[in-house]
């Protein structure tokens, strides 16, 4: 699958017949909600988790050089926090070019965290087929390739420092995530400070 997915999500899943759809963020979604949305709420999807196994060819790298992001891989019993947005189905059109690297939207249960209930949401996955897909490596080679990685949305470490604060604000844990922000500022310059703008 080519690593630009944007014709292949318009294709595969029109939603226009939609007056609004909820769309679950778990990676930059979560701290930069760039876009227009009627209502957000914590919550999470069961059965994936987090891995910073994805390619980053726009944002946090370059063709040449790709950083890495995360992307959500199958986990049974695993549990995911992020944030949901209830938007117009003309925002997909931002969301389809922001998340064109190699992501596919699929459809799944959102359940919240601050009330009972639950509601089908959209999440974008990039899956082991896509070109931009890099996959598995130890802690330690992530956060080297992390702290050497920057492009167009700004510096890799960037992105890992801004998400792990806001799952922290979310009051959530995430193994992976801190376990690579541990390695990563155990190698970044002690300044290399991130200011924080809450995305909801
Ligand atoms: C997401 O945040 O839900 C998708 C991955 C990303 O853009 O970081």
């Amino acid at each position: 699958m080519s690593h630009n997915t944007i014709a292949l999500n318009q294709q595969r899943q029109p939603l226009h017949h939609l007056e609004s759809v909820w769309l679950f963020g778990y990676g930059s979604l979560i701290y930069k909600a760039d876009f227009p949305f009627l209502q957000c709420k914590p919550a999470c999807i069961y059965g994936w988790q987090r891995r910073f196994w994805q390619g980053s060819h726009d944002h946090r790298g370059t063709p040449e050089a790709p950083g890495r992001v995360l992307t959500l891989v199958e986990a049974p019993g695993a549990r995911c926090a992020g944030m949901a947005y209830q938007v117009t189905p003309d925002t997909f059109e931002h969301l389809d070019h922001r998340e064109k690297n190699g992501y596919l939207r699929v459809f799944t249960d959102l359940h919240w965290l601050e009330e009972p209930g639950q509601s089908e949401g959209l999440v974008y996955l990039a899956s082991a087929d896509n070109e931009a897909y890099l996959g598995p490596d130890t802690d330690a080679a992530i956060a080297a390739h992390i702290a050497q990685s920057a492009g167009p949305s700004g510096p890799n470490s960037e992105y890992v420092l801004k998400l792990a604060q806001a799952l922290r604000d979310m009051n959530e844990a995430d193994e992976h995530v801190f376990a690579i922000e541990q390695a990563l500022l155990e190698r970044l310059p002690a300044n290399d400070t991130v200011k924080l703008t809450p995305g909801c």
